[in-house]
């Protein structure tokens, strides 16, 4: 693959996957058009957009949204803009997540988005998530360092999570379509040589601690009342202060009954890891019923929102973080989780039978939408 510079996706997984950095030249064809500061600049004024401003020289935070006034009085070194989750809002950097496809979409997070100023970056630090960095336009310097544990510790004049100690192992400038893979936990620190923009294409990876209380939340929720520690093999006690090995098995066995249950721990996940980032991101989309799609779709087709969450397990589509049953085969499934575009005819074609009402839901969900401006309600 191209963007892997010419490794199969297999050889990338099992060779650099979240085991060591690898550095592509030229993974793009030149994306210096894809997006520019303004347009960053005018995303990190928007109350709904999650932005940051780092100045590198006091290793400075401040969080918008941001005022245009604020970005006027900037010095000309020494300051980054990080503008999280782009892809919700520009199609054109959504679709870089194309390039990945050969890594599950329910692990894709988001794309940040930093615009830097020469001397500009987030300092040495390291990150839980693997990374790939992909310059967009400008030259960035990138250095790698070591493979950080809890017990590296960051500097403490500042609320940044900047490495104290930073080992260098490597270094590089990254020019516009160069990529640079990061594994988690592995050092790494940016400095804008030129005045540019750099993409964080950012993957999501539970920790132990959210799955275990995120799946037992779950789990509470469905469990009824009268499920109750029950003890009918209970033998006399001698001592009855003593918890004995034969009540833990118990309690024991309830827990395996719980976390041995895959219908169970399937439709957690899959509505787990298809939770919006940004759940208080309302839709606007009016609400439609069956027949409202079938006869709309023969004016226009309808359009994947590309920030859209979707995964699926054999009778169950999951989308956005919620599961809905489908009796559609996995095959249907598959081809209706990858298309960009829903038309009358390629959905006759993918879906034996369109099921209007799973489509009505998704469009209430957000997953798809009709564009403005075509010719329609009557
Ligand atoms: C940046 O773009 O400056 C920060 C990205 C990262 O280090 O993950
Ligand atoms: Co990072």
């Amino acid at each position: 693959m191209k963007v892997l510079g010419g490794l199969s996706a297999q050889s990338f997984l099992s060779q650099y996957w979240q085991k060591a950095p690898l550095l592509v030249r030229s993974a793009l064809p030149d994306p210096s058009d894809l997006i520019g500061g303004d347009d960053l600049a005018g995303l990190a004024t928007e109350e709904a957009v999650e932005s940051r401003l780092v100045t590198a020289n006091d290793w400075r935070l401040r969080h918008g949204p941001f005022f245009e006034d604020d970005f006027a009085n900037l010095p000309e070194r020494d300051w980054t803009l990080l503008v999280q989750a782009v892809d919700h809002w520009v199609p054109e950097i959504a679709a870089l997540f194309d390039h990945f496809r050969f890594i599950p979409t329910w692990r894709f997070d988001d794309i940040m988005l930093s615009y830097s100023v020469p001397g500009g970056g987030v300092g040495p630090h390291f990150d839980q998530y693997d990374v790939f960095l992909i310059q967009l336009s400008g030259q960035r310097e990138w250095r790698i360092g070591q493979t950080c544990t809890e017990a590296d510790d960051c500097r403490d004049d500042t609320e940044l999570n900047i490495l104290a100690q930073f080992d260098e192992q490597e270094r590089w400038v990254l020019e516009p379509g160069d990529m640079l893979y990061v594994p988690p936990g592995v050092a790494h620190w940016g400095t804008a040589i030129s005045e540019g923009i750099t993409c964080s294409i950012g993957f999501r990876a539970p920790s132990r601690a959210e799955i275990w209380s995120e799946f037992a939340h779950f789990m509470a929720e469905r469990d009824v009342e009268f499920e109750r520690y029950a003890d009918p093999d209970l033998n006399a006690r001698t001592d009855p202060n003593a918890i004995t090995s034969a009540d833990l098995d118990r309690v024991q066995a309830r827990l395996r009954e719980m976390i041995e249950d895959r219908d169970a721990l399937s439709l957690w996940f899959g509505r787990y890891m298809t939770e919006p980032k940004y759940s208080d991101i309302a839709s606007d989309e009016p609400d439609f019923s069956d027949a409202d799609i079938q006869q709309q779709l023969q004016v226009q087709p309808l359009m994947r929102n590309r920030a859209a969450r979707l995964a699926y397990v054999p009778g169950w589509l999951f989308v956005q973080g919620q599961a809905v049953a489908t009796e559609l085969n996995e095959k249907q499934l598959q081809w209706l989780c990858n298309q960009q575009e829903l038309t009358a005819d390629s959905l006759s074609d993918g879906l034996d039978g369109v099921p209007f009402s799973l489509l009505s839901e998704l469009v209430r969900k957000d997953v798809f939408y009709f564009e403005d401006g075509e010719e329609s309600w009557v």
